[in-house]
């Protein structure tokens, strides 16, 4: 008799079972992010479980194993450039990454699973275990580099590719100076310029004027010290990082003919016209077959990414601030997982 009064019990205990079951194999599984559900100061940001990305079909899923901080960072996070950039909340910061293929949607073709990558995610996300990226948004991670250092590279070493190859088309034996030539930007400027011959003037404060050196500048000015048109004059392009009067004084050292090329501002057509030069204000993007260029540079040893700290996640706040000083020495990476063992 007892038995009978215990069916429902049972029977209701196994169907929960099921349905346990069910949803536990229905369930998103989840990672790891920096997130903000509001645009505002660095402080905004929440380090939380979130569901992983389902790469779509043009896509793949990328573990991220470290990921770059850039000045770009806070200034989407401040949602002033929203429209923009493109981004919209919740959203996870991070447009440098390095990490491994883990799974690829029905039409990638040239990624696969396993592939050590870098790149940029044009909407950023980077700051999280796993991010998802077009195939055209990341390439083979330079092999001379670990992650940590390969996550330092692709916005600062893209942008100036961008500026120094596509738009002024530099050339061996040209000249050019790199306001700022200590920084994200900068420091790839300078070694880009090199490589390809050119003869480089950078500037930087005084705390920075040993890494002009390392990097090999034939010039380094010191901003705070000297006025950088006393010093420098006929060049054939000039990167600006900076702007405003950097820029407005800038126009003065280019020889006819010649470039400026701003990061922040679109130079002034009245003054380009005035002395026969030439303007561009740079725009950044992600481009596979530039980031496999860059990465050849890397392994033949041209350039080397000055990496100067190395934070953990969890310090992603202290890092968005340290970017938003614009005075960041090289670079500042995010370690988010261990170096993989090959
Ligand atoms: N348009 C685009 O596509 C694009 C792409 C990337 C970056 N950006 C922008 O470009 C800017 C630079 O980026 P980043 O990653 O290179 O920044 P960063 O790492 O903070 O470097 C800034 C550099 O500027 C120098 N600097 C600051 N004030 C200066 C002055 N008055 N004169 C000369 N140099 C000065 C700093 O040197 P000291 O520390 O020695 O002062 C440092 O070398 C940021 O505003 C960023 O948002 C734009």
């Amino acid at each position: 008799m007892q038995i009978f009064h215990r069916i429902p019990v049972i029977l209701g205990f196994a169907i929960s079972i099921v349905f346990c079951h069910a949803a536990r194999t229905d369930e998103k599984p989840m990672m790891k992010a920096v997130v903000a559900h509001e645009y505002g100061a660095p402080e905004v940001l929440k380090f939380e479980e979130v569901p992983r990305p389902e790469p779509k079909e043009d896509e793949a899923l990328v573990r991220v194993i470290a990921s770059g901080v850039n000045p770009a960072d806070p200034l989407t996070l401040s949602g002033k450039y929203a429209r923009e950039f493109g981004t919209h909340l919740p959203l996870i910061p991070g447009y440098e990454i390095a990490g491994v293929v883990k799974k690829t949607g029905a039409n990638v073709t040239k990624l696969k699973v396993g592939d050590a990558v870098y790149g940029y995610p044009t909407f950023g996300g980077g700051w999280a275990n796993y991010v998802t990226v077009k195939e055209w948004e990341v390439a083979a991670k330079p092999k001379s580099l670990n992650f940590v250092e390969a996550a330092s590279v692709p916005m600062g070493a893209l942008t100036a590719w961008q500026a120094l190859v596509d738009v002024a088309k530099l050339q061996a034996g040209q000249t050019i100076l790199i306001h700022g030539g200590s920084g994200g930007v900068g420091s790839f400027a300078v070694q880009i310029a090199k490589a390809r011959g050119a003869r480089v003037i950078a500037t930087a404060s005084t705390a920075n004027q040993d890494l002009l050196r390392q990097l090999g500048v034939g010039v380094a000015i010191d901003y705070t010290k000297t006025r950088f048109e006393d010093v420098t004059k006929d060049v054939d392009a000039v990167l600006d990082p900076v702007g405003k009067e950097t820029l407005a004084r800038s126009y003065d050292v280019v020889k006819k003919g010649g470039v400026v090329m701003s990061l922040v501002a679109r130079p002034d057509p009245v003054e380009l016209k005035k002395r026969g030069i030439h303007g561009a204000g740079i725009s950044v993007h992600p481009d596979a077959d530039d980031l496999t260029e860059i990465a050849h540079l890397i392994d033949a040893g041209k350039i080397k990414p000055i990496v100067t700290q190395v934070s953990p996640l969890s310090e992603a706040i202290a890092a968005q601030r340290q970017a938003a000083t614009h005075h960041t020495r090289g670079k500042v990476v995010l370690r988010i997982a261990d170096e993989p063992k090959n």
